[in-house]
């Protein structure tokens, strides 16, 4: 059956197929090839797409915006605080609205349930740029960037995300793999393990698919063999400030150095994350938090982070090419299945 991803949502991860999801990370790498060669075609001329940000963006903002201005759509952006939304006006009644106006809705915010709202409400696609929960677009940059950097059958591919497992980017990390019948460590103290629910259902998904799923709080046991080391910040986004001294309490010795690199014994080990990074003093919070505890960088080193071996902006740039490829999916037209070519020929 060819993958025809029409009208659908994109909100998290679990509601797809490992199928449906390469068709993605595909579809972003034919269309960073053709962005390259210069032979895109336009498959959103005229649509009207709503960006929504209850939480501030660089690299999220920034792919829809060009991803929808190269295929030819429009964007308005809806900041934090920019609109009516849940001060005067339910999730629900502004779906039904925006849903009248526009042809797709981007959704940065906080509960998961408040996307899922406007996903059953809005009757267009909505996709999902980062919730408390998930980071599904995320994972698709992710996923091609891995892809990019390795030689190895998906199937052999490991990776092991170093931090606070329970946030949205190792919630999304652990169930991507095992869909995709990866290889998915988490190496976390045990009070920030992904919940016991998500790690059964993520071992089930892994039992399906082929790949393996380990949570530990051995750093060593958790990175070894490793093909990509993957970090994030230590307090995300919407959480309190005052989290930060008992997050360095727990996250100090997992610091991604390069001893853990080392660890991995694999020469070829590549360092991810999905920024933006605390690695040096270079901003607000990371001057402020070296003025408290004397720790120059946080979730990884300054040496670390520009090494060669760090593939972070190429994620970064992945975004892109991938945030792209969900608009032209769910949004393109039939020419955006995989029976007819999206693109004219070089
Ligand atoms: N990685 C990511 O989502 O970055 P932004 O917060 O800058 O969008
Ligand atoms: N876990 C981070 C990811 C940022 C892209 C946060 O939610 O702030």
């Amino acid at each position: 059956m060819p993958v025809n991803l029409q009208h659908r949502s994109f909100l998290k991860e679990l509601d797809f197929t490992a199928e449906e999801l390469l068709y993605l990370v595909e579809l972003g790498a034919t269309l960073k090839a053709a962005r390259a060669g210069g032979y895109e075609r336009r498959s959103l001329d005229g649509k009207n797409i709503a960006l929504i940000f209850e939480k501030t963006s660089t690299r999220t903002r920034s792919a829809f915006e060009v991803a929808a201005h190269d295929q030819g759509a429009h964007v308005t952006y809806i900041g934090p605080d920019e609109s009516q939304i849940g001060t005067k006006e339910s999730l629900r009644d502004t779906a039904r609205v925006l849903g009248r106006m526009f042809d797709g809705i981007q959704y940065r915010g906080f509960d998961q349930q408040l996307i899922e709202i406007l996903g059953a409400h809005a009757g267009v696609p909505v996709w999902n740029g980062l919730t408390d929960q998930w980071h599904p677009t995320q994972m698709l940059a992710d996923v091609l960037t891995m892809r990019e950097h390795t030689a190895k059958q998906r199937a052999d591919v490991v990776y092991c995300y170093v931090g606070d497992g329970r946030n949205n980017t190792a919630r999304s990390l652990l169930v991507t793999g095992a869909i995709l019948g990866m290889n998915v460590r988490i190496a976390a103290p045990e009070p920030l393990w992904p919940e016991a629910d998500l790690r059964a259902t993520a071992q089930e998904l892994a039992a399906c698919s082929g790949g393996t799923v380990l949570v530990t709080d051995d750093l060593r046991r958790g990175v070894r063999d490793a093909d990509f080391v993957y970090t994030d910040v230590w307090v995300s986004m919407g959480e309190p400030a005052e989290e930060w001294a008992r997050r360095i309490e727990l996250l100090r010795p997992y610091q991604v150095d390069t001893t853990v690199m080392a660890d991995t014994g694999n020469a070829h080990a590549k360092f991810m994350h999905c920024l933006p990074a605390l690695h040096n003093r270079e901003t607000e919070i990371g001057e402020q938090l070296y003025q408290r505890t004397g720790l120059d960088a946080l979730e990884v080193t300054d040496e670390v982070f520009e090494a060669p071996a760090s593939i972070v902006f190429d994620q970064a740039e992945n975004r892109l090419h991938t945030v792209k490829a969900v608009m032209v999916a769910t949004l393109g037209g039939s020419s955006a299945g995989h029976d007819a070519p999206v693109f004219t020929n070089p």
